[in-house]
Order: C-alpha cells, then structure tokens, then sequence
C-alpha cells in the first residue's frame, strides 16, 4: 500500500476503511480487525453515528493512534462558523482522540451555501491551528467547488464522492483534478446500489460481467477489481465492510494490476446514475436532522 500525497504536502494511505451504514455495535470490532490486517486509515462521519466506536475499535486494536489516519466529516445542521468549531469538538470527543487527519463538509447545501461556506471558513481555522491536518469536501459536485474557492483561502485538499464503476463521476474527478484536490471513493465497490432504501437494488456492480470476467483472468474477486481500479487512478478508495473475511479481502489488493484494457473496460461500465442521493437536491429540513451528543 502506499500513501497519496495531498495538496498540502500531508499523507493518505490510499486505502481505508468505510464505517458507513456499520451498526454502533459492529463498529468497533470491525475497526480493530481492519487495523489488525494493515489497514491505517478509517473513514467515518458525525452523521453516521459511530464515531465513539471507531474511537473505541482503535484503542482495542493497540496500533498507535499517530500511525493511523483518521477522518471524518461535519454534519449540516453544524454548518456555520461557531457551530463548526463546537462540532470538531464533539467529533474529537467522541472519537476520543485531539487531532484529526482530515476533517470534511458532509455535503453542499445550495440553498445555504453562505453557511456551507462559513463552516468551511471554520475547517481553514483548525487548519491553521493545527488541530487538523488537512481539511476538505464530500459529495462536492464541480459547480460547488468552483463556487466553494471563490469564495474561501485554502483548497479542500480532498473530496469525497460517491464512485464506483457504474458512476464514475468523471466531471468531478476532472474538477477535482484540475484544482488539485484528491477525490476519495465512498462506496468503491458500488454498496450504495443495493443498500436497502437506496439504489434500486437490482444493479449490483459485484454482479457485473465484465468485472466477473476480469476478476476471474486475474484470480481475484470482483470487489478487488474495483478497489484496484480506483487505487490504479490514484485515488483513495474506502470499501465499508464489518464482515472480517471481506475485511481482510479488500485489503489483499496490492499483488496484481489490471492493465490498460481492464482499466478501459471498467470505464466503459459507467451510466451516469448515481446509487445516493443528488448533493442539489438538498432540502433546508436537512438542516433538521440533528446529530445529538449522545
Ligand atoms: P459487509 O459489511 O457485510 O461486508 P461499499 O463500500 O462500496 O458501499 O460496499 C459496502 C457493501 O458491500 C456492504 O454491504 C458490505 O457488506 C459489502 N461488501 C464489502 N466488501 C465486500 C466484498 N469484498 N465482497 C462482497 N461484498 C462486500
């Protein structure tokens, strides 16, 4: 595995564990058993509520914290400056951890994106203060990053999408390129497009022929190939797992390359459909769905 180097000179090994949609209760196990494989860097948010069980899955797994890259994410309802700053505190807290690797806006809010814009104002503050190390976005589509640094100092030095072979998001990764923002993939291996209540549940990408076919050229499982895909277009990637056995096979990624055709292949399967949800089609009552402290 090797790191990525972001655009302010910081580090991030280009594969991670996701915890979205991991249950409170499998979350910490999971943390533990990813660290104990080689995994070194976990992906959580506010929203997900498990950021107290990740904390908890990397102190039981021994691995010191510092070897470690830990992010996470800013929910909406904490969008503005003050409410920003409280909300890094609550993260850190619950994470049980001071610092972060990397700190993200969950997502735009275009129809407030004067507080998306001061909750980021917020993140260049605990970049500055070193309370992080590197700050970003998530689900940031190209217009709310042109609009994002017109607006602000510090380039997001990632951004987090929904991509996977059948939405593979190549307008972000072009903005995201052209600024020199890393993008990182949420749901890497396509969940999102069976995760009950989203997707339509019958377009599983690890049912996927073509990825079948090249799975089985190379001795690999699907999952793998997708992972490699991602990690072979220099991207980082975080497949969500709580399941050891997939665990430990999303991590075994780092002995065989897809070629030039694979790759091309792959490519080839994107619809332009995207399994979650629109980051335009936000509603203020998003601004309802409080992340309690508990
Ligand atoms: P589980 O946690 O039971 O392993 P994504 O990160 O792309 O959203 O994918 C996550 C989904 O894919 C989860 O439902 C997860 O379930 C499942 N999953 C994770 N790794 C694999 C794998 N190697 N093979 C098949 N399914 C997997």
């Amino acid at each position: 595995m090797t790191d990525l180097i972001l655009n302010n000179g910081a580090t991030l090994p280009e594969l991670g564990l996701g915890v979205f949609q991991s249950a409170p209760e499998e979350t910490a196990a999971a943390v533990a058993e990813a660290l104990r494989v080689g995994y070194r860097h976990i992906d959580t948010a506010a929203a997900y509520r498990n950021e107290r069980e990740v904390g908890e899955g990397l102190r039981r797994s021994g691995v010191d914290r510092n070897d470690v890259f830990v992010e996470t994410k800013v929910w909406v309802s904490d969008y503005g400056y003050d409410e920003t700053l409280h909300a890094f505190e609550k993260s850190t807290g619950k994470l049980g951890i001071d610092t972060l690797d990397l700190l993200t806006l969950h997502q735009p809010v275009p129809s407030r994106f004067e507080k998306t814009v001061a909750a980021y104002k917020a993140l260049e503050t605990l970049l500055s203060e070193g309370r992080v190390r590197a700050i970003g976005v998530s689900n940031f589509m190209p217009h709310h990053l042109e609009r994002l640094l017109e607006e602000t100092e510090i380039v997001p030095a990632v951004n987090q999408v929904e991509l996977h072979p059948y939405f593979s998001q190549r307008d972000v990764r072009e903005a995201n390129a052209k600024h020199g923002v890393l993008t990182q993939a949420w749901s890497p291996i396509g969940g999102i497009t069976f995760y009950p209540g989203w997707g339509d549940g019958k377009r599983s990408v690890l049912q996927d022929p073509t990825i079948g076919e090249i799975a089985a050229a190379h001795g690999k499982s699907p999952a793998q190939v997708m992972l490699r895909w991602g990690i072979q277009q220099r991207r980082s990637v975080i497949p969500k797992s709580t399941n050891p056995a997939r665990i430990a096979e999303n991590f075994d990624v780092f002995d065989f390359e897809l070629s030039t055709d694979d790759l091309a292949r792959i490519d080839a399967l994107d619809t332009g459909v995207r399994g979650g949800p629109d980051p335009d089609e936000r509603r203020d009552a998003f601004f309802d769905v409080v992340i309690d402290e508990a």
